[in-house]
């Protein structure tokens, strides 16, 4: 049985301690106590699109223990299918978060299981979902397998290029929804991570070849790019207590409303109000909206 959303990418157990400051160089800090919670950017993207209603499996790969089994209650809780998830005789990957009081984070990824995701599982899922998103964190080869051979089959691809790597120009150029927040866009536009990409530079990340981009700017809501012009969706303004996970909320509830048909804009203003109503709760995916709270 095929899903109409597939989702291709990383599951992991973040390991999140709030702290005042995060650690530099040589630094130790003492933070709050560790919690455990479901997280890995492509089972993020999965639980946001299964908590919208959306008929979605995750292809992904988790170790024999318990962190495993917290990824697969999670992923089932939310009505992810879980028939394509492999467990491999590795340890889950594991994501070491640091959250300070201004909801920013930052994030130590020990990939673990993650690499054992091959272009080979990928190639029995392929036609019939009638949308592919893909995100980082599993072997580059298994992300270009999977963005050509979903967009060789006719699905629509979306590739959130998270955390941001050189992906091969043909695989850029058979993206349909390139999905990348400001840094990354910065990067790939060969800037310093760190600097400020204006909006009228946004237009040549089509140059790379995907046919529509999607730039995210946190409180600013994202920008979509396409052939015909630049589309600003503002946010909702929020009070921020976590951001972690939230581009993964913003991956998977675009591929949820482009599923259901909605226009590429119109999918983009729900992906922007269920990124910002999960930077209002603790962690990744239990922050997540349900489709009755996002209505
Ligand atoms: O995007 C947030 C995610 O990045 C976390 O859940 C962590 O697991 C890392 O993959
Ligand atoms: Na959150």
């Amino acid at each position: 049985v095929t899903a109409q959303v597939l989702v291709v990418g990383s599951a992991n157990a973040d390991l999140v301690v709030a702290a005042d400051r995060r650690p530099q160089g040589g630094q130790t800090v003492l933070g709050g106590d560790t919690e455990v919670l479901p997280g890995g950017k492509g089972a993020n993207t999965a639980v946001a699109a299964g908590k919208l209603g959306a008929d979605v499996a995750l292809l992904c790969a988790v170790g024999d223990d318990a962190n495993g089994t917290l990824l697969l209650d999670s992923l089932r809780s939310s009505g992810v299918r879980t028939d394509l998830v492999r467990v491999v005789p590795k340890p889950t990957g594991l994501a070491f978060i640091t959250v300070t009081p201004d909801g920013e984070n930052s994030i130590l990824v020990s990939p673990g299981a993650n690499h054992a995701l091959r272009p080979d599982d990928v190639a029995g899922c392929l036609p019939g979902p009638e949308v592919v998103v893909v995100s980082m964190e599993v072997p580059l080869d298994t992300v270009e397998y999977a963005v050509n051979a979903a967009a060789a089959a006719g699905t629509t691809t979306i590739l959130n290029l998270s955390p941001v790597a050189a992906v091969p120009a043909p695989t850029l150029a058979v993206v349909d929804v390139l999905v990348v927040n400001q840094h990354e866009a910065a990067w790939l536009l060969g800037r310093a991570e760190d600097s400020a990409v204006t909006t009228s530079e946004l237009p040549a990340l089509l140059e790379l070849g995907p046919r529509a981009a999607v730039v995210t700017s946190g409180a600013r809501g994202a920008v979509v790019v396409e052939a015909g012009g630049l589309t600003e969706i503002p946010s909702p303004s929020v009070d921020v207590v976590d951001t972690t996970g939230a581009g993964d909320a913003f991956a998977g509830a675009l591929a949820t409303a482009l599923a259901q048909g909605s226009a590429l804009a119109d999918a983009v203003e729900d992906a922007v109000r269920v990124a910002a109503l999960s930077v209002t709760r603790r962690g990744a995916q239990p922050s997540y909206p349900t489709v009755a709270e996002l209505r």
